[in-house]
């Protein structure tokens, strides 16, 4: 009786094992080994988002440029070394991403509080929801258990992240590319509801587009003019320090910053206008979408159970 009991208990554990060599991300997966986790994530978000607000915005596109390649992973906070070319020299982030030095901040007060748990793509994943919800926006269970990769790809960073160029269709076949829908494409972009945009990545919407609000499109000039300025920044919407839907009414007034958001919506025959217009019309529905994208794009190609590693800087490999 005693042995059988002993028999089913080691049977047990071997599923447990099994279930974690090929687990799938869980919302309690810290409670017991750092029960204070998210409460020292989301602190240490807000301290930076109150220092500035801006940051916010940078956390969450952090989120975004690693997920979208080769899964949310951590690998877009690896560092170039003398032999190794990572993810942030790559074209779509050099000079542009930030807020590595916030995610170290963090990374050290996670580990103070339990070193060797937490990985630095949860860290992402649980940071950008933390800057949704500091500035305004809907907030969401984030599901973790993401491990850490011990390797980057400057190539596919640089072929899978969307550029501020591409047509509507391009835009959808990048998002389907990573198993998100147009719905998700429309929802994920109201992210440029909050933070800035550099001159050299809306220059030629200014200058040559013609879906443009021509008032806006002159006031724009002015900062970013047709040749030099390329770092001068401008709000990706009327209001870029809180996240609402100003962002989707914008378009529906052609007053998009990048070409790829106003390809959103055309104002005739556009397949994802009314999409546009029905989150101009109402935040919570825009909210509700834009939570669960967050939540399908945090779950591409994650690393788990005994895949990867919890690295202890993010910044370099074990
Ligand atoms: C749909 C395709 C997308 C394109 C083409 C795109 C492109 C861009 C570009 C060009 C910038 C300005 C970068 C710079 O000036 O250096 C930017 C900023 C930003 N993007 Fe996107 N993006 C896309 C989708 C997303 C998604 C899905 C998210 C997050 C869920 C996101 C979050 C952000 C945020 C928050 C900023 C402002 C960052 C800051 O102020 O530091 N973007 N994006
Ligand atoms: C606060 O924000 C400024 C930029 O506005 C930055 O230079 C500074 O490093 C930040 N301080 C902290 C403690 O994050
Ligand atoms: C990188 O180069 C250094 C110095 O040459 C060497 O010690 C290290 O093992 C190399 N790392 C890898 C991953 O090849
Ligand atoms: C606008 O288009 C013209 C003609 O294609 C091109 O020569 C010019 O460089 C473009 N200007 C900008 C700012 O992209
Ligand atoms: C552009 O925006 C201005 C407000 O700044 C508005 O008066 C004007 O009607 C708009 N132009 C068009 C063509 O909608
Ligand atoms: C809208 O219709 C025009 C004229 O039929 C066509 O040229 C254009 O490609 C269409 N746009 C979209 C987004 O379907
Ligand atoms: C996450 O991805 C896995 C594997 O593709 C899938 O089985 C699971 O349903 C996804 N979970 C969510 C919340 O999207």
């Amino acid at each position: 009786m005693a042995s059988f009991r002993s028999y089913k208990l080691q049977f047990c554990l071997f599923l447990v094992l099994i279930g974690v060599a090929s687990a799938q991300l869980s919302s309690n997966f810290y409670s017991n080994s750092c029960p204070n986790a998210l409460s020292t994530i989301q602190s240490a978000v807000q301290a930076a988002v109150n220092n500035e607000s801006r940051m916010g915005a940078s956390l969450l596109r952090l989120h975004f440029h690693d997920c979208f390649v080769n899964g949310c992973d951590g690998s877009i906070l690896l560092d170039d070394t003398a032999n190794f070319t990572g993810e942030k020299t790559a074209a779509p982030n050099v000079n542009s991403v930030r807020g590595f030095d916030v995610v170290d901040t963090i990374k050290s007060q996670v580990e103070n509080v339990c070193a060797g748990v937490v990985s630095c793509a949860d860290i992402l994943a649980v940071a950008a929801r933390d800057s949704v919800v500091a500035l305004g926006g809907p907030s969401w269970t984030v599901l973790l258990g993401r491990r850490d990769s011990t390797t980057a790809s400057q190539s596919a960073a640089n072929s899978n992240i969307p550029a501020p160029t591409l047509n509507l269709n391009q835009l959808i076949t990048s998002f389907s590319n990573q198993g998100l829908s147009t719905q998700d494409l429309v929802a994920l972009s109201g992210a440029h509801t909050i933070g800035q945009a550099r001159c050299t990545t809306f220059r030629s919407r200014i200058y040559n587009d013609t879906n443009i609000n021509s008032t806006f499109a002159t006031s724009l000039q002015a900062n970013c003019p047709s040749n030099g300025g390329d770092n001068n920044l401008s709000p990706l919407d009327t209001t870029p320090t809180s996240f609402d839907n100003a962002y989707f009414n914008d378009l529906l007034n052609l007053r998009g910053l990048l070409h790829s958001d106003q390809e959103l919506f055309s104002g005739s025959n556009g397949t994802t206008d009314s999409q546009v217009s029905s989150y101009s019309s109402s935040s919570s529905t825009f909210f509700t979408d834009f939570a669960n994208a967050m939540v399908k794009m945090g779950n591409i190609s994650v690393l788990t159970g005994t895949s990867g590693e919890i690295r202890t800087n993010c910044r370099v490999t074990n």
